[in-house]
């Protein structure tokens, strides 16, 4: 790819600024010989003010979402794409949110701009566990691991029952969750409909992905390797 495209397509500005970048003799490769916006490059050699490139097209990250975040680029308020550099709004293809997380729920949120593996993720098919610790406003009452594995609730304004999703009591009011599919607010509207209110949530796994030693409102690129622990093929 031609040097002036993958710098706009990286959100390094529009394409006269990254040609103008390039006449400025700030984009070298490796070894700090100025490189021309016609060029095609190689994005491992390229270097802006010396520093490498953001990771080209193919980008998958884990961000330890705070509460307050969006997983949008419209709301008006706090949203993800605050917590990453800020090019990262600006790249094409865009870098999109795997599923969402509600404004007040913590934890693993994973992003990408790889529109193929995107879908792989969320994909029924895949039915990857996705984990929660739910702290709960009322103590269990104790029938919700079998309601929840029972393959049979059906929620509100839904025409599907769930399927079946297993839990695990941390305590009288905390329970560990986990789900194979992904529907709009799905844990708090379970504990809706088995007579409770969940006061906090936080995503820990997906698949065989954790967060851990992640800080909250920290993100990292993934690895090919982690790509593979998600799905469960990790060697
Ligand atoms: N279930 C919810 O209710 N909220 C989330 O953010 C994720 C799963």
């Amino acid at each position: 790819m031609k040097l002036v495209r993958l710098l706009a397509n990286l959100g390094y500005g529009s394409r006269k600024q990254a040609t103008s970048l390039c006449r400025q003799g700030r984009v070298t490769d490796a070894s700090g010989e100025v490189l021309y916006a016609d060029d095609v490059v190689d994005p491992a050699e390229v270097r802006v003010d010396g520093v490498p490139l953001d990771p080209p097209h193919g980008l998958v990250l884990m961000l330890h979402k705070p509460v307050g975040y969006t997983c949008s680029t419209k709301d008006p308020g706090r949203v993800v794409y605050d917590l990453l550099p800020p090019r990262f709004r600006l790249r094409n293809p865009a870098l999109s949110p795997v599923g969402r997380l509600d404004r007040d729920t913590t934890g693993l949120l994973l992003m990408t701009d790889d529109g193929t593996l995107l879908h792989r993720i969320v994909s029924p098919k895949s039915a990857l566990p996705k984990v929660y610790v739910a702290t709960l406003a009322r103590d269990l009452r104790g029938d919700e691991a079998a309601v929840f594995a029972s393959g049979a609730l059906l929620l509100e304004s839904d025409d599907k029952p769930l399927m079946p999703a297993g839990m695990e009591v941390l305590g009288p009011r905390c329970a560990r969750l986990t789900l194979h599919e992904g529907r709009y607010h799905q844990v708090r509207r379970m504990f809706a409909a088995v007579g409770n209110h969940v006061e906090a949530l936080h995503r820990e796994r997906i698949g065989g992905l954790t967060l851990a030693p992640l800080a909250e409102g920290a993100w990292r690129a993934l690895t090919g390797e982690d790509v593979a622990r998600l799905f469960g093929t990790a060697t």
